[in-house]
């Protein structure tokens, strides 16, 4: 839909806020990146930017109501609307009403199209709204600049997609059918992002475990395949993947982490209930006992290997054994870290009409529970790794002087203080913990 708004100026400042998971920070990234290559000068978060990209996630409700109070409020200091473009997968969704319900908006961008959103904005800076929710499969990559500077710890979208359709998500609708990044693009996006200082690249996919190319030789590979040849770069230090999905585990991803050194003791691998009953209400494909033995597979190629999942509690029809199953399940792991929600219905898919939704005050109460049981196993988790040396790698100064933070192989945050560089690897002793970060010392100052 297009219609007629008031012209701007063309901007010379923007500011991208993203509100998603981490391929929508990704996203955020290649849309800053894009603009910047245009000449438009990026500006950070509280100053005045003549243009506001807001990269949007459509996970759970009230997401799409944050965006219209944001539209509502977002003004520049003699009181005109900037321009506004809405990109992510509310975007997506959403495209047409957003157009309808926000005259403001001048751009209305998909999670596959946003490379066009220069051209959309020299249109909506004449005076012409556009809208482009086209999901191109594999186009946009293509047409986006080549990666400059970076933090020490890069994301990098491999796969993109998802064919799953979990009865309760929006993503296979915002983002489209499961696609894999061809290896040469990968690989040369990779090296890239360690010529401009990246040290650990954390491979993204909605899948990321469904990822398939070929290597440099034409032999099929899968996800490990790609992670043993991004270990060849040698200034690449660390590997990271996530979300996996338990379906998409293969052997050899598995036998990775014995035998990669880059790839870190880290898995994230969503269960979303205990109960096989919900689980198969949510067409997750997986029982609680088939989700449990492949831990066992990861833990016995790489015992420390540091667990974390995704929970949903009050998913339709949820009763009180079936959520004490959870939490029964929860115990049998012991995760490092996890993430928990409660059920949000969401428009257009088949959980939304399900019969039997759990009242508010239940999830609410479920949720608390299911936190306090995974905040006990987090604090553990973390008191069980003190006495450790590992590797740190230095993301950022911390809040007191001489302070620094970074992350432990297990993805821990870690603070420490000394001689040190945002991107150094120092090595470290971990020797306290509490439930969200550890403070180590430093044992090898890092060289000036
Ligand atoms: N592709 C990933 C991530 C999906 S979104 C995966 O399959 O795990 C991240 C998490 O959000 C999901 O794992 C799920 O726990 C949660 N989620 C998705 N849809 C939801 C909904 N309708 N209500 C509540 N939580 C939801
Ligand atoms: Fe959503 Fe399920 Fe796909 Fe994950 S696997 S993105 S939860 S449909
Ligand atoms: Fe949200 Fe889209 Fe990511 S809905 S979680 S931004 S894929």
């Amino acid at each position: 839909m297009r219609g007629l708004m008031p012209t701007h100026q063309s901007p010379k400042t923007f500011r991208v806020k993203s509100f998603g998971c981490q391929m929508n920070v990704y996203d955020g990234e290649r849309m800053a990146e894009l603009l910047a290559d245009k000449g438009i000068k990026p500006v950070p978060e509280g100053e005045e930017a003549d243009l506001v990209v807001l990269n949007t996630c459509h996970i759970r409700e009230k997401a799409a109501e944050k965006v219209y109070s944001d539209i509502g409020r977002l003004r520049k200091a003699d009181g005109s609307k900037p321009l506004i473009a809405v990109a992510g997968c509310v975007a997506q969704a959403e495209g047409e009403e957003i157009m309808a319900r926000a005259p403001a908006v001048g751009v209305v961008v998909g999670p596959q199209a946003y490379h066009r959103l220069p051209e959309m904005i020299e249109r909506a800076v004449r005076g012409e709204r556009a809208t482009d929710t086209d999901m191109p499969a594999d186009a946009k990559f293509a047409a986006l600049p080549a990666r400059r500077r970076v933090n020490p710890s890069a994301f990098l979208t491999v796969q993109e997609g998802c064919d799953k359709f979990c009865t309760y998500c929006v993503v296979p609708y915002t983002r489209g059918a499961e696609i894999s990044r061809p290896f040469k693009d990968l690989l040369g996006e990779a090296e890239r992002l360690v010529e401009a200082g990246a040290r650990e690249i954390t491979l993204l996919g909605q899948n990321v475990n469904a990822w398939m190319g070929e290597d440099a030789r034409g032999c099929p590979i899968g996800l490990d395949g790609l992670i043993r040849d991004l270990a060849k770069l040698p200034d690449l230090q660390r590997i990271r993947y996530t979300t996996s999905h338990p379906n998409d585990v293969t052997d050899g991803l598995i036998a990775a982490h014995g035998e990669i050194d880059k790839l870190m003791p880290y898995l994230h691998l969503p269960v979303q209930s205990g109960s096989d009953r919900v689980l198969k209400a949510m067409n997750r494909s997986h029982t609680a006992q088939s989700y449990l033995k492949i831990l066992d597979r990861f833990r016995a190629a790489r015992p420390d290997i540091a667990l974390s999942g995704d929970f949903i509690v009050g998913f339709p029809g949820e009763t009180e054994a079936e959520f004490a199953e959870t939490l029964g399940l929860v115990e049998t792991v012991g995760y490092a870290q996890a993430f928990s929600f409660k059920y949000s219905p969401r428009p257009g898919t088949p959980a939304a009409s399900m019969d039997d939704q759990v009242p508010r005050e239940v999830m609410d109460e479920r949720l608390q529970r299911l936190q306090a049981a995974l905040n006990r196993h987090q604090l553990a988790f973390n008191q069980r790794t003190v006495g450790k040396r590992c590797a740190v790698l230095v993301e950022r100064t911390g809040r007191r002087p001489g302070q620094w933070l970074g992350k432990s192989p297990w993805l821990q945050s870690v603070f420490f203080e000394g001689q040190a560089a945002v991107g150094d690897m120092v090595d470290v002793e971990l020797v306290a913990a509490g439930p969200n970060s550890l403070a180590a010392e430093l044992l090898v100052p890092a060289a000036a």
